[in-house]
C-alpha cells in the first residue's frame, strides 16, 4: 500500500484502525491474557473472560531501516532506565524479518475505560509541520496544563534524553497530556522515541535557540529558567548518560542489525559535542 500498489489488505487494515496518527503504519490490537491477538474493536465483544489489553503495533515506513522495531524497543528500554515514564512495550515476532514494536495504550487503562488525551500541538494549536514550539514552550505549557513541577522535571528529562539520544523528530505531536477522573491533566508517558533526523538534521524543538549543536550550557540554562536546581539538572544528565551508555547491550538484546553503526556513531558524536 505504501508503494501505491493494490492489495487485498485494505479492508482489514481499515478495520484495525490504521490511521491512528503519526507517520508509520500501525494497527490497534487486543492482546489476550493467553497472548492471542485480536482486532482492537473486538475487545468489547470478548465476553469469554479474555478481555485483554489494547496495544498499538507499529510497522516500518518506507524510509525506515529494516530494524526499526528493535531500534524503538531499545530506545524504550534506555528511556525507562533513565527514569522516563513509558508505557509497557514489546517486540512482536515477524515471519519475515525483525520484530514489530508494540506499545500498550496509556489512554485505555482498563477494558472500556478511556482517558482524554491532547497533544502539545493540540493544546497550543501549534503546527506539527514546522518547528513552532521550543523546549522552553514545552516546559511552560507543561506547568500551565498540569500545575505539577514533577511533570515539568519529567518533560525536562525527556528533553535531555532526546538531545543525547539524537531523537530529533521531537515535534508537538510527540508529547501529550492525559486527563484523570477528577479532571486533572498530567503529562502522558513518552512515546515514539528513536534515533531520528528532524528537519534539516535539527531538532523540531530547539533548546535556547539551538537545534543541532546543543551543549550542557544550553540545557543547564533552560533548567534554571524553569526552577530546576543545578543539582537536579546534573542528576538528570547523569541518569540519561548512564542509560545511553548501555546502548551496546540493548542493541544486542533487541536484535539491532543494520542500524548499529549509524546509531553508535551518532550517539558518540552528540555526547562529545554536549560536553
Ligand atoms: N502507548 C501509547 N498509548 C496511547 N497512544 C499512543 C501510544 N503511543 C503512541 N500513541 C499515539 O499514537 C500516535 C502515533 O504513535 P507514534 O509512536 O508517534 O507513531 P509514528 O512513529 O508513526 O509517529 C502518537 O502521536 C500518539 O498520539
Ligand atoms: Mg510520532
Amino acid at each position: 500500500m505504501l508503494l501505491g500498489e493494490e492489495t487485498e489488505l485494505e479492508a482489514l487494515l481499515a478495520r484495525l484502525g490504521g490511521g491512528s496518527g503519526g507517520a508509520r503504519p500501525k494497527v490497534h490490537v487486543a492482546i489476550g491474557v493467553d497472548g492471542s491477538l485480536r482486532a482492537g474493536d473486538e475487545l468489547a465483544v470478548g465476553g469469554d473472560g479474555n478481555a485483554g489489553e489494547e496495544w498499538i503495533v507499529k510497522f516500518a515506513a518506507t524510509n525506515d531501516p529494516a530494524d526499526i522495531g528493535p531500534l524503538e524497543e531499545a530506545y524504550a528500554r534506555m528511556a525507562r532506565a533513565a527514569h522516563i515514564d513509558m508505557a509497557e512495550t514489546k517486540l512482536i515476532p515477524s515471519a519475515s524479518g525483525p520484530g514489530h514494536f508494540a506499545t500498550k495504550r496509556f489512554d485505555r487503562p482498563a477494558p472500556g475505560k478511556r482517558l482524554h488525551m491532547v497533544s502539545l500541538g493540540g493544546a497550543l494549536e501549534a503546527s506539527p509541520h514546522m518547528p513552532s514550539v521550543d523546549y522552553d514552550g514545552f516546559l511552560k505549557a507543561t506547568l500551565a496544563i498540569t500545575h505539577s513541577m514533577a511533570d515539568v522535571e519529567q518533560a525536562f528529562r525527556r528533553m535531555v534524553f532526546n538531545v543525547l539520544s539524537r531523537n530529533r523528530d521531537d515535534h508537538v505531536r510527540q508529547h501529550a497530556y492525559l486527563m484523570d477522573d477528577r479532571g486533572n491533566w498530567r503529562l502522558a508517558p513518552a512515546f515514539d522515541l528513536t534515533f531520528s533526523n528532524g528537519p534539516g538534521g535539527e531538532h523540531y524543538m530547539a533548546v535556547q535557540g539551538e537545534g543541532r549543536t546543543i551543549t550542557r550550557e544550553h540545557v543547564e540554562k533552560l533548567g534554571k529558567g524553569h526552577g530546576i536546581s543545578a543539582k537536579r539538572v546534573a542528576a538528570v544528565i547523569d541518569d540519561v548518560r548512564s542509560a545511553l551508555a548501555d546502548w551496546p547491550m540493548h542493541a544486542r538484546e533487541t536484535g539491532i542489525g543494520v542500524s548499529l553503526t549509524t546509531v553508535s556513531e551518532g550517539l558518540d558524536s552528540v555526547t562529545r559535542q554536549f560536553g
